[in-house]
């Protein structure tokens, strides 16, 4: 049941939101997209839901095309901006939404694995921002889909909602769904990850596994106050991302500390306060991304 997009390209008018997109998702795994505003993210979701059409390349859902009832009866979505029944309580929502779907999941289970449970009764339109996030979530699931679309899920949730959205996505995960979601939190995705797809102006600068990603872009961050100025800073061997600041506290990336480090002993010049740490995986992207 492949879902897949194959030399995908869309355009806007003349904004190229999409270049060339070649993506696979599977089974069992999720998938996480990561990329500033603006990247193609959205696109990318609305042609997996056939909300639109590549304009060039071919899109696969779940082995068909994503226009076909029978298929989108199979996904289950979470727009980034997500209109909901703002009259209807969170449990009539879901019984609602449920009605849609051959073999939904039941409503109490769905309650809880979006930690709804005590606000069932209360109406969609007075839920708080986060509260509404859950409730989007909930929708998403209700249909038991094989394929999840999440656009930005823990935008606006609490760190307890997060954590609850984190143990729900696991949970789904073992149960062998497809799962593709857009995050700007790489420190959270990557826990619970299998792919982080990095994208930027619609091209895939980065496919791969949290653990290889961040052993690929691995970098090293040195301080260290002196007297050196930016420009002696620089002529390190391997400094990059140099910043020296007007007390003389320098900042720099690195892959070979060891040698940058001897340098810095060999200018003979003296320094404190010295800190070597591992580049982030954000920092990481960041790079990347710049
Ligand atoms: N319907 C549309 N008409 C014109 N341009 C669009 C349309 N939808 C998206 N775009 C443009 O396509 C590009 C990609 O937008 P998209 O919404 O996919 O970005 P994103 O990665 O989801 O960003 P964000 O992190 O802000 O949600 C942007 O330049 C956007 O302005
Ligand atoms: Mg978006």
């Amino acid at each position: 049941m492949t879902t897949a997009f194959q030399n995908v390209g869309k355009a806007f008018g003349n904004v190229q939101a999409l270049n060339d997109l070649n993506l696979a998702l599977r089974p069992g795994e999720l998938t996480a997209l990561l990329g500033p505003n603006g990247a193609g993210k959205t696109t990318a979701i609305s042609l997996l839901l056939g909300l639109a059409q590549p304009t060039t390349g071919t899109v696969e859902v779940l082995g068909g095309n994503p226009a076909r009832d029978d298929i989108r009866a199979r996904i289950g979505s979470m727009p980034q901006e997500s209109a909901l029944p703002l009259g209807l309580t969170v449990q009539e929502a879901l019984e609602l939404f449920a009605s849609f779907y051959p073999v939904p999941l039941s409503v109490s289970e769905v309650l809880s694995l979006a930690d709804l449970t005590s606000l069932a009764r209360r109406r969609a339109g007075q839920l708080s921002g986060g509260q509404k996030r859950r409730l989007a979530f909930a929708l998403a699931i209700i249909g038991n889909p094989e394929l999840l679309l999440i656009d930005e899920p823990t935008t606006g949730m609490d760190a307890q909602s997060r954590a609850a959205f984190w143990a729900a996505m696991e949970g789904l995960k073992a149960q062998g769904r497809t799962i593709l979601l857009t995050t700007h939190y790489l420190e959270e995705a990557e826990k619970t990850a299998d792919r982080v797809v990095i994208m930027n102006a619609g091209r895939i600068l980065a496919d791969d596994t949290p653990e290889n990603l961040r052993s690929a872009m691995r970098g090293t961050r040195v301080s260290f106050r002196s007297e050196l100025v930016q420009a002696e800073v620089q002529r390190l061997p391997g400094a990059s991302a140099v910043v020296v600041d007007a007390g003389g506290r320098a900042e720099l990336q690195t892959e070979t500390p060891e040698a940058l480090l001897s340098a810095l002993v060999q200018t003979g010049t003296s320094f404190s306060e010295l800190e070597v740490t591992r580049a982030t995986l954000e920092e990481a992207y960041l790079r990347l991304t710049a």
